[in-house]
């Protein structure tokens, strides 16, 4: 998938590769068997010196600087945003595919956001910067464009269920370390990166709320899935943390334009990529985080046609937020952006 034409031009860079996100993305790269010597492991200056796992073998991890940056054929950046807003245009400028994983580009209508299976045709060989969606939208959009594809929207009701994998490495140590000290009936260490314990607790934010009362996470939800629709269909998300450590789930309600029934929309979806159904309850077969963790697909389940609305189906989610939530959605940019000639192998 990643041919010796592109790694001639230059190594592929991944930005962030001490993160949860940067060492899946190596995972990944390395999986699908992009050589070790193409591939360049940034972070920031304090991590130089470590290794990080590539396969079977380990990168040194560099820092990120001109030197180590220029130069990329591909970077993917798994940073915080100012990092992304910093750097992403500067390789952009200089010819690197930049792929972005921070939330800083995504909203900007000169830079493409993008789930493959959903809107793969805005990668163009214009193109130098993409950005890929929150953990949470990529599922919810993948299912609505599946939907939307036999029957109009009206509008999306969503709430999560978010694994704290998706606020980085520090709030899985910060989970992991409540729940040791839950067992060991010690004092539980203070919340830092949440505003209240996240062990034995659900928390109904998952960012700080604006003046509307919705979370910036909320937003991203909302705003994300209609420019990757390119529609106005309105969404509204409630976003909620819970004490999983990989996999987010959500429930959502979809009003279509006219009629629609579980049994529609089970047949559409089972037939749909990077879908897997998990819908037998009588058997216990839902979908789950732990069932999603490791996986690929969106696990979608507990198909219900609304007993008071023909034109409304309700369904459950899983889907693992380090994967197709971030680092696979990227690789699958890549690996859809050299399918169409947006970038040459
Ligand atoms: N986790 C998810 O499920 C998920 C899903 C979608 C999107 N995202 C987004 O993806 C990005 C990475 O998330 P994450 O969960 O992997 O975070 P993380 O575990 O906290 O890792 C952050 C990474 O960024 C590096 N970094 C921070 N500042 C840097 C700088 N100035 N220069 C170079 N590298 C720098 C860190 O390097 P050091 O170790 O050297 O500090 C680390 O490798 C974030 O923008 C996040 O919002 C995450």
């Amino acid at each position: 998938m990643v041919g010796a034409g592109l790694v001639d031009r230059g190594p592929i860079a991944v930005v962030g590769a001490t993160g949860l996100v940067g060492e899946m993305l190596l995972d990944l790269l390395a999986a699908v068997g992009v050589p070790r010597a193409a591939v360049m492991a940034l972070a920031t200056e304090q991590s130089v010196g470590r290794t990080v796992p590539y396969g079977r073998e380990t990168l040194s991890v560099r820092a990120l600087d001109e030197e180590t940056l220029g130069g990329a054929a591909v970077a993917f950046l798994a940073t915080p945003n100012p990092v992304s807003a910093r750097w992403g245009p500067w390789a952009a400028a200089r010819g690197t595919f930049v792929i972005d994983k921070s939330s800083h580009w995504r909203l900007d209508p000169a830079v493409p956001l993008v789930v493959p299976e959903v809107n793969a045709h805005v990668l163009t060989p214009a193109v130098r910067l993409v950005a890929t969606p929150n953990c949470s939208t990529i599922p919810l959009a993948m299912v609505l464009d599946v939907v939307r594809r036999h029957r109009g929207l009206v509008r999306v009701l969503v709430s999560t269920y978010q694994a704290v994998s998706g606020s980085g490495r520090g709030a899985v140590e910060e989970l992991a370390a409540q729940e040791r000290a839950r067992v060991e009936r010690a004092a539980e260490p203070a919340p830092r990166v949440y505003r209240a314990p996240i062990a034995g607790n659900v928390l109904p934010e998952c960012d700080a709320p604006g003046a509307d009362g919705f979370t910036g996470e909320e937003w991203k939800l909302m705003r994300e899935t209609q420019k990757l629709l390119e529609s106005a269909v309105p969404v509204v998300a409630t976003a909620v943390r819970v004490p999983v450590a990989v996999g987010h789930s959500e429930s959502v309600a979809i009003q279509c334009t006219s009629a629609v029934t579980a049994d529609d929309v089970r047949e559409w979806l089972g037939a749909a990529p990077g879908i897997r159904l998990a819908d037998d309850p009588d058997r216990g077969i839902w979908p789950t985080p732990r069932q999603a963790a490791g996986t690929d697909d969106v696990w979608v389940g507990r198909i219900r046609s609304d007993p008071y609305a023909d034109d409304t189906v309700h369904l459950f989610l899983s889907c693992d937020n380090l994967r197709k939530g971030a680092a696979l959605n990227g690789l699958h940019i890549l690996q859809a952006a050299i399918g169409r000639g947006a970038i040459s192998a």
